[in-house]
């Protein structure tokens, strides 16, 4: 480990960074313990070939960090963790086995860390990490879990653009003749497109996935355009659902939208973007707030008895008024909301800590 990702864990104020390597089963781990003052770390296992053990852990350090938040901002009483498991996502041979494993160091941990389904991982991994461990969410609803947590996550999408078009408006949330482009209609975006659609959006859709595009063009009167043109479609909404980083000085250039809402974590490559999307007077909804759908749904299988999805329909539908506070606290602090909402998640961590104190 080099010495700046060693100052980076203790700089990020991680509370627990635990390496698994079991040579047998092909399996090395990393799993980042962020924050467990508001309870429980959870996080998603992403299941990923790295192009250095460096880079893996740079990228758990920085996704169970932005846990803490995502799930203090939401308030939900959990602390922020994620684990990497550093090996191809199509590994077929041995995976019930690697993931029983990686059930036994979920065990090892006593349940500080909670895991469930993230990028090249699946609902049926998680059913055999819960084989092994009881710490695991994002199960199976035909036993017991909440099941997929996609379109929990579009809906909170689609209530943040609301509470941004409230915002821009003075008071009208109406989507309603709104161009929105969506980039990436994999499992969130396309529930956002059939979503938009019925709110009476114009939607314009790009991914590199034929049989997506053709699908949202039939069900959902989306018009399809090719990926790198997306950043030019005249719009109100861009929506990015695909990967991280795509909100760039590059990028920026082609937009025309007045506020950006989507689900993919991390979409802004760094602080240098606050300045110029503050002078084009585009309206940012923060990724980790307007995302948090996914976290509200496999949370509530912490909650006791079966999954309560009435609560989870509320506190999802909720994310229109966080996005509001973040919004309307940003112009008061005239900060840049997704500063704004990492304060508001730190306030709500450091009252926790202080109502602790004798
Ligand atoms: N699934 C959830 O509940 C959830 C929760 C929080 C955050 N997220 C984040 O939201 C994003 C989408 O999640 P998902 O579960 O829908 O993933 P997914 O893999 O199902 O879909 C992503 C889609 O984006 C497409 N894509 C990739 N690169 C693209 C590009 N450059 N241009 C256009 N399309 C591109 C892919 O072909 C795919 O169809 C991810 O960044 C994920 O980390 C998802």
């Amino acid at each position: 480990m080099t010495t700046s990702l060693v100052h980076s864990c203790f700089h990020r104020g991680h509370e627990q960074v635990v390496f698994f390597n079991y040579p047998d089963f092909g399996l090395r781990i990393i799993i980042a313990i962020h924050d467990t003052t508001l309870g429980p770390s959870l996080g998603g296992c992403r299941m990923r070939e790295y192009a250095s053990e460096d880079q893996a852990l740079e990228d758990v350090l920085r996704l169970s960090e932005g846990m803490t938040y995502k799930s203090a901002l939401a308030g939900l009483p959990l602390g922020g963790g994620k684990a990497v498991i550093l090996c191809n996502p199509a590994l077929q041979e041995g995976r019930q086995a690697l993931f029983h494993k990686f059930g036994e160091c979920l065990n090892a941990l006593a349940g500080r860390y909670i895991s469930a389904e993230d990028m090249g991982t699946s609902v049926r991994d998680v059913m055999w990490m819960r084989e092994a461990s009881k710490f695991v969410v994002g199960t199976d609803p035909k036993q017991g879990g909440a099941g997929d947590p996609s379109p929990w996550t579009a809906l909170g999408v689609l209530e943040a653009m609301r509470a941004a078009v409230a915002y821009r408006s003075g008071g009208d949330p109406s989507l309603k003749g709104k161009r929105v482009s969506v980039q990436g209609i994999g499992h969130v975006g396309m529930h956002l497109v059939k979503l938009l659609s019925e709110q009476g959006a114009k939607v314009s859709v790009s991914d590199s996935h034929e049989d997506a595009l053709i699908r949202a063009s039939q069900e959902f009167g989306a018009t399809a355009v090719p990926l790198e043109a997306i950043y030019d479609v005249p719009c109100d909404i861009f929506s990015p659902c695909a990967v991280g980083q795509t909100v760039n000085k590059d990028t920026l250039k082609r937009l025309s939208c007045s506020i950006i809402a989507g689900a993919a974590n991390n979409q802004l490559p760094d602080r240098s973007v606050y300045e110029i999307l503050s002078a084009k007077k585009v309206v940012y909804c923060p990724d980790f707030a307007a995302n948090s759908g996914g976290v509200i749904c496999v949370s509530a299988e912490m909650r006791q008895g079966a999954p309560d999805m009435k609560w989870v329909d509320k506190k999802v539908r909720g994310i229109f008024d966080t996005t509001t506070q973040v919004l309307v606290e940003a112009e008061r602090r005239g900060r840049f909301p997704e500063e704004v909402a990492v304060e508001l998640a730190k306030e709500r961590i450091a009252a926790a800590k202080s109502r602790r104190q004798p």
